[in-house]
């Protein structure tokens, strides 16, 4: 499903340049789930970025279901990820000037398959999943750090993608909130057999996971 071979990335700081990804290579397939761990700043959201064609390696061949990555025009990278890969950022990058249920529909909206009342059902039906029906209307300074993260995970699931990259998603929520929403997140893609890129620092998380790689040094090695 995914195919990565020979990827790097680094950033220029000033006169330096920080090597992030070092000649990485990588394959997953359909229903599978994997886990990277590894310390903070040793890439992982940068991985999780050139994955979801945010932003661009250096070197490097990417492909997905087929199709090379490198070779899709911008127009053609934002309709893939709209349909096929949801995106759990760190960050949650909400959009301020839209409220929980216009961040959830928005997916929907890009794909533009569906009426607004049937965008509007759903949206609400994946805000209710992670306990959120009661923050509709509010606006992403109205809501806490764990409302704000309930409202990313709801927006990368409501179009059901077929690889969900996942990027530290119960970081910000308590235990009993985070457990139930990995739950949620795991029995989802695991009922539609869908594929996730799970980052996190939580090891029994991981364990969940068929796969746990660890990212060191710019590269990827499985732990078995
Ligand atoms: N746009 C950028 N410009 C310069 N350096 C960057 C940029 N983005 C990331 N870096 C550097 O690249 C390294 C990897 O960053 P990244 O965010 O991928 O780490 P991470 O593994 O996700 O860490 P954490 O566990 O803390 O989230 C860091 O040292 C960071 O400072
Ligand atoms: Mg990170």
């Amino acid at each position: 499903m995914l195919e990565i071979q020979n990827l790097s990335k680094s950033f220029k700081q000033g006169e330096k340049n920080i090597e992030v990804l070092k000649d990485l290579s990588f394959k997953m397939h359909r229903g599978e789930m994997v886990a990277i761990l590894g310390q903070s700043g040793s890439g992982k959201s940068t991985l999780l970025s050139i994955l979801a064609g945010i932003e661009s390696p250096d070197e490097g061949h990417m492909s997905f279901e087929g199709q090379n990555l490198g070779k899709l025009s911008e127009e053609e990278l934002t309709i893939l990820r709209g349909k096929k890969i949801g995106i759990i950022f760190q960050q949650f990058h909400l959009l301020p000037h839209l409220s929980a249920l216009e961040n959830v529909s928005l997916p929907l909206e890009i794909m533009g398959e569906l009426s607004s009342s049937e965008m509007d059902e759903k949206a609400k039906r994946a805000l209710q999943d992670v306990g959120l029906d009661h923050r509709e209307n509010h606006y992403p300074n109205q809501l806490s750090g764990g409302e704000k993260q309930r409202v990313a995970i709801a927006r990368s699931l409501v179009v059901e993608p077929d690889l969900l990259l996942a990027d530290e998603p119960s970081g910000s929520l308590d235990e009993e909130t985070g457990e139930k929403v990995m739950d949620l997140i795991f029995n989802l893609v695991a009922k539609k057999k869908k594929a996730m890129i799970l980052v996190t620092h939580n090891k029994t998380l991981a364990t969940k996971c068929q796969k746990t790689f660890h990212l060191n040094n710019g590269c990827l090695s499985e732990i078995s």
